[in-house]
């Protein structure tokens, strides 16, 4: 299936895989680029830019097909400038810009010959990044999983596409063929997908995080600010519970205050990636995941997931099709 993002990006279906704080490495990267899509990887995930740089060389060494560099583009993550360079020093031929201004690293992306996909879960958010010269974007829709947007994709998707000429990407709620078929009839060239792919065979996740998801139904994701300084959807796991979703009083106080909300967030997030390798390791059940979470029912080779997605959506398009003679 071709649409303007698997022509922007070279990739044979309109998937990517969703760079993954604490899930995304290269095992899941490759599989990826075999299968013909493309998948992100958050620097952040690296204990160091070099660590980082050195699995961009590995992802090289074993696939030709192409990857994505996740960068957060805000001024709390103080790497960006050495993990810009890294990336471009491996040739990296996607980076997906989130949670700030893009327009450096668009810049900087394009004199290298790469494309810039960036996050946004507003109209004017999404505007400002097609002027800073965004290639795509990524709709983050309510229901993502990580930092899930709020708007619904019924109504961001459709508004993006109205207002940009860049390829829109669905980012979130979809895990099989009846949501990427449902988001190109919103006009989107793709999805992307974060939850479906925790629970495949290639990826690195704890085994009790994908088993949650295969367990999961929409009932089981709750949002919450608690763990990350950032609204984000989480599995309800025993440990959560634990720790509660409501903020601490003296927490909620300094988020509320427009002085102090910006540097509590940057603590929380420096304190929530302190806890990023146990929680990798499945010793801490404080696992993100959308409420997709509830279509997925099995663990499976990445390239299965990708056929199975891909049949499905040319069945539901068929089918939809003789509906409406
Ligand atoms: C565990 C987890 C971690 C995530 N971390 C990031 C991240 O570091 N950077 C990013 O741009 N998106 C992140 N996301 C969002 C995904 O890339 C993707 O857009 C999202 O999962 C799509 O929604 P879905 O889970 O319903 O498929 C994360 C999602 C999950 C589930």
């Amino acid at each position: 299936m071709q649409t303007p993002l698997t022509r922007l990006l070279g990739i044979r279906a309109p998937i990517l895989v969703g760079p993954m704080t604490a899930v995304s490495e290269e095992n899941l990267v490759v599989a990826a680029a075999e299968a013909g899509i493309v998948a992100g990887l958050p620097p952040h995930n690296y204990e160091s830019v070099d660590a980082f740089a050195a699995a961009l060389g590995r992802i090289r060494a074993r696939t030709s097909g192409p990857f994505a560099v996740n960068l957060i583009v805000n001024r709390a993550n103080v790497r960006l400038p050495r993990q810009l360079e890294a990336a471009l020093d491996a040739k990296t031929p996607i980076f997906v810009a989130s949670l700030g201004d893009p327009e450096e690293v668009i810049r900087r992306a394009h004199a290298a010959n790469a494309k810039v996909i960036c996050d946004v879960s507003t109209l004017a958010h999404g505007e400002r990044a097609v002027r800073a010269g965004a290639d795509a974007l990524n709709a983050v829709v309510a229901g993502a999983g990580g930092h899930a947007g709020h708007i619904t994709a019924f109504a961001l998707v459709p508004s993006l596409v109205d207002r940009v000429k860049v390829p829109v990407v669905c980012a979130g709620g979809v895990a099989d063929g009846r949501g990427l078929a449902a988001a190109l009839m919103l006009g989107a060239s793709g999805v992307q997908m974060g939850t479906r792919f925790i629970a495949c065979n290639e990826c690195e996740a704890a085994r009790g995080w994908k088993d949650a998801i295969v367990r999961a139904t929409p009932d089981d994701l709750v949002l919450t600010e608690r763990l990350s300084g950032v609204m984000g959807s989480y599995l309800k796991t025993a440990e959560l519970s634990r720790m509660g979703t409501a903020m601490p009083l003296p927490l909620a106080l300094l988020m509320r205050s427009k002085r102090t909300r910006g540097l509590t967030q940057k603590a929380m997030l420096v304190l929530a990636s302190r806890k990023m390798s146990e929680i990798r390791k499945g010793e801490r059940a404080l696992w993100s995941a959308g409420q997709s979470a509830g279509l997925v029912h099995d663990t499976l080779p990445l390239a299965t997931i990708v056929e199975r997605v891909m049949r499905e959506c040319h069945d539901v398009l068929a089918k939809a099709e003789t509906l409406t003679r």
